[in-house]
């Protein structure tokens, strides 16, 4: 999908259908959408007037213009009340309209740039959640389907918008909006691959993928190299598989001085958790394709990181393996010596996503990649505490947590800070061990945040569960049914907001 901005007259624009809106109890339309309006013969006014058109968020009022403008259709969408328009609004309400015009058969949208008016929002911020609303919300996942689709989809959005001034602006953030939007496709479609067919090798070769279209070095270490590294965590998860595991590296530098090993993003790349020899039930059981989740959007942030080129370096770190039971897998009891040196007796082999992290963590520190930040579909826990709404964040330096949340809040993710204090350690502690991989189910999220605080030093880390937010049940505003891939725009939010440092 083509994403265009354009200066000029929105009653001159062609398209299949122009999207205005209307402010609720708003009396007259302003605006762009006034000029439609006249250039209609005052027909959304009249809709007004007859109480047709309330202005209620999510409201969607489509008009025929049978001629009287180039636009074959006006979609009059509701943006709520004035005050309470935020760009996470129009993020929404740009999915829902994308789908509903679809729906309709529609191919070419134009829309004026919704809030960047009376709403009082930064137009290039405006122009950002549009793209990124149409861009997320238009998302479907065909691959592994032999018929077309009932619509056919949207080929091209235009933004149009009156002010010369403006255009800059606007160009710069639906260029940003798409970009974020397009890698967050990416970890969806990585995440809602059936795990058939992402592999840990296939999970390399996305990676590659990305490395050669954007410019990117790759390096990706197999067993043997693990092995003499001492990734005893990770190995244990990934011998029960009969496919290989693999850690993929890659790095993007954009500071000036390669000196600053600069920021390090870690994913958990679980192909599929079958829950190992502690295995899981089987209703759901498919979701476990999407464990990889976390690793899929630091794939994907570092995608859109090489696009968007901030002056800082940032390298994505994923360990990818599948957990299964198998007569060579890791069994309960085990104990594993992990690459930092620290000990590890297993309790649970359910519990593998911290495990491959200790080890992906260390390895990032021995890059001398700091801060750090690691997204992980990590823990059932944390989806009861926060529901499919908010990811948990969790770390050892504050300022980084903060940023983080505020990097999430513009992409539209939420993130909610879950307490780290000491007096949880003692759940993780082991009678023959370092520390044991679960700390029962009480304070789940909680005891696995402190498990990788273990491996993380005084290094500045923070850690993202996105277990309950990494797919959802339902079309609604820009998420769409299956993976979200959620995660991506935080991180890629996070290196910008570094760069400005
Ligand atoms: N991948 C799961 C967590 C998960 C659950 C993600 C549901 C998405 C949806 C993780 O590896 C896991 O199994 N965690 C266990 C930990 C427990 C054994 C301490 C859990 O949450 O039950
Ligand atoms: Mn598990
Ligand atoms: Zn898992």
């Amino acid at each position: 999908m083509k994403i265009d901005v354009v200066t000029g007259d929105v009653t001159q624009i062609q398209s299949d259908a122009l999207v205005v809106n209307y402010f609720e109890a708003a009396g007259q339309p302003g605006g762009a959408t006034a000029a439609v309006d006249r250039a209609l013969g005052g027909e959304i006014s009249q809709l007004i007037a007859a109480g047709e058109i309330k202005g209620k968020l999510d409201e969607m009022t489509l008009i025929h213009t049978f001629g009287k403008i180039p636009a074959a259709r006006v979609l009059v969408v509701g943006l709520g009340k004035q005050e309470d328009l935020k760009p996470d609004r129009v993020r929404n309400l740009m999915g829902n309209a994308g789908r509903y015009l679809r729906r309709s058969g529609v191919r070419r949208i134009a829309s004026i740039v919704h809030g960047a008016g009376k709403g009082g929002l930064d137009p290039k911020v405006a122009a950002g959640a549009i793209a990124e609303g149409f861009v997320l919300g238009l998302y479907t996942f065909q691959a592994y389907k032999t018929q077309e689709p009932e619509y056919p989809g949207i080929d091209e959005v235009v933004l149009v918008e009156g002010d010369e001034g403006r255009v800059q602006p606007v160009k710069a953030g639906a260029e940003k909006g798409r970009i974020e939007a397009e890698a967050t496709n990416l970890a969806r479609d990585m995440a809602n691959t059936p795990s058939n067919h992402m592999t840990p090798a296939d999970m390399a070769e996305c990676a590659e993928q990305v490395a050669k279209t954007y410019g990117l070095q790759l390096t990706v270490l197999e067993r043997e190299q693990m092995e003499a590294m001492g990734m005893g965590a990770l190995l244990g998860v990934a011998q029960g598989s009969a496919r290989p595991p693999r850690l993929i590296v890659l790095r993007y530098e954009g500071a000036a001085s390669e000196q600053a090993r600069g920021l390090g993003l870690v994913g958990k790349g679980i192909t599929f958790d079958s829950g190992g020899i502690s295995i899981k039930p089987s209703e759901g059981l498919e979701e476990m394709k999407g464990d990889m989740a976390g690793g899929a959007a630091v794939i994907a942030a570092m995608q859109a990181i090489a696009q968007l080129k901030p002056k800082i370096n940032v390298t994505g770190i994923v360990p990818a393996t599948e957990n299964m039971p198998s007569g060579s897998a890791y069994k309960p009891g085990d104990v594993l010596r992990a690459m930092s040196g620290k000990t590890i007796e297993v309790i649970s082999t359910d519990a593998e996503g911290r495990l491959v992290l200790s080890d992906a963590l260390a390895y990032a520190r021995q890059l001398g990649l700091s801060p750090l930040v690691d997204v992980a579909t990590l823990t059932g826990a944390c989806s009861v505490a926060l529901g499919p709404v908010c990811s948990g964040v969790f770390g050892n330096d504050q300022s980084l947590v903060d940023r983080l949340i505020k990097a999430g809040e513009e992409g539209g993710e939420c993130n909610w800070q879950l307490p780290t204090y000491d007096q949880y350690k003692d759940l993780i502690k082991s009678d023959v061990a370092d520390l044991k991989n679960t700390g029962g189910r009480a304070g789940g999220a909680i005891t696995a945040a402190l498990f990788l605080a273990a491996f993380v030093g005084n290094t500045p880390w923070a850690h993202l569960d996105i277990a309950g937010t990494s797919r959802t049940d339902k079309d609604k505003g820009f998420l769409v049914k299956g993976a979200t891939g959620v995660g991506t725009r935080t991180l890629i939010n996070l290196a910008l907001s570094m760069e400005k440092e």
